[in-house]
């Protein structure tokens, strides 16, 4: 595996792949999820290329940029052995420079649920993924249904602005009692782990209503509420479209029931597709 930091490194180091690039961009703290993204492009592609950059752009003023877990010893481990060609680390100012020319989140999809709850998330997000995708040079890109709007997003972006690479969802990596993985995991101590369980009880249970026949997205979300009472604070439970536009009745095929709820310090994120 070859670690690059620089922009040029990068380049010189894709002139030795000949064939298919598969391409992983993370955050770092890699877990199983990430892992999995990893596994499936590695079986994918001829070459694959991973990228650990926490990306200043998509935190908050008052988020947790400076705490975001960053594990660069064990990370790299973890790419040695998944058999990465390529991890591209780099610097913030080998990303950003001053005023730059930006894209941003399209003004509705962009602007609703964690977009409406994380301002200028999804803005620098977009910005991030564009620049990524364009260093990767990838053919198939990997991104987890985990955060279901970021990857819907994504591919929109990569629609609109007609980019030559295929964006794949990959689903999502749970714990033996259901918990989604997350970097922001550790910070729950036994106690929330148990009480973030209620997040993925709520999507069972929506999942048995819609079962049952029920379509009515308010009486699923009800429900889901009495189950998310173990949360300390919900931030949104929503039933949209693949598109992330909001629905009234669930469509079989069509649909992902979504909940954002803060368990102790991390907001936690999960969500189900029907
Ligand atoms: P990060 O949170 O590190 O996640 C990297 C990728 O791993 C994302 O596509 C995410 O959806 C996926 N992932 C995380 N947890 C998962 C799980 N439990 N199961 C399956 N996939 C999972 O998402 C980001 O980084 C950033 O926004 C990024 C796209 C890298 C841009 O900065």
């Amino acid at each position: 595996m070859i670690i690059v930091k620089t922009i040029e490194a990068l380049q010189e180091a894709k002139k030795t792949l000949s064939g298919d690039i598969g391409f992983v961009p993370t955050m770092g703290a890699l877990h199983q999820g990430h892992l999995s993204l990893i596994q499936q492009a590695r079986r994918e592609n001829e070459h694959l290329i991973v990228s650990i950059f926490v990306n200043p752009t998509q935190f908050g003023e008052n988020e947790d940029l400076d705490a975001y877990p960053r594990k660069d010893d064990a990370d790299i481990k973890i790419c040695t052995v998944a058999k990465v060609d390529i991890l591209f680390m780099p610097e913030i100012s080998v990303m950003y420079e001053d005023d730059e020319l930006s894209i941003g989140a399209p003004a509705r999809r962009g602007y609703v649920l964690e977009g409406e709850k994380r301002p200028g998330h999804f803005d620098g997000m977009v910005q991030v993924v564009m620049k990524l995708l364009n260093l990767s040079s990838a053919s198939n890109a990997y991104f987890g249904k985990k955060d279901a709007q970021q990857l819907a997003l994504i591919s929109q972006m990569v629609k609109n602005y007609f980019m030559p690479v295929n964006i794949v969802a990959c689903e999502i990596v749970r714990d033996e009692m259901g918990l989604a993985l997350s970097s922001r995991n550790v910070y729950l101590n036994e106690e929330e782990k148990v009480r973030a369980l209620s997040l993925s009880s709520s999507l069972k249970a929506a999942t048995k209503l819609v079962m049952a026949g029920e379509k009515n997205v308010e009486v699923i979300k009800k429900e889901m509420l009495n189950v998310l009472d173990l949360a300390d604070e919900v931030e949104y439970v929503a039933i949209v479209d693949r598109t992330f536009s909001a629905l009234k009745e669930v469509e079989i095929g069509n649909s992902i029931i979504l909940v954002a709820a803060k368990v102790g310090k991390p907001r936690l994120l999960d969500n189900i597709w029907i």
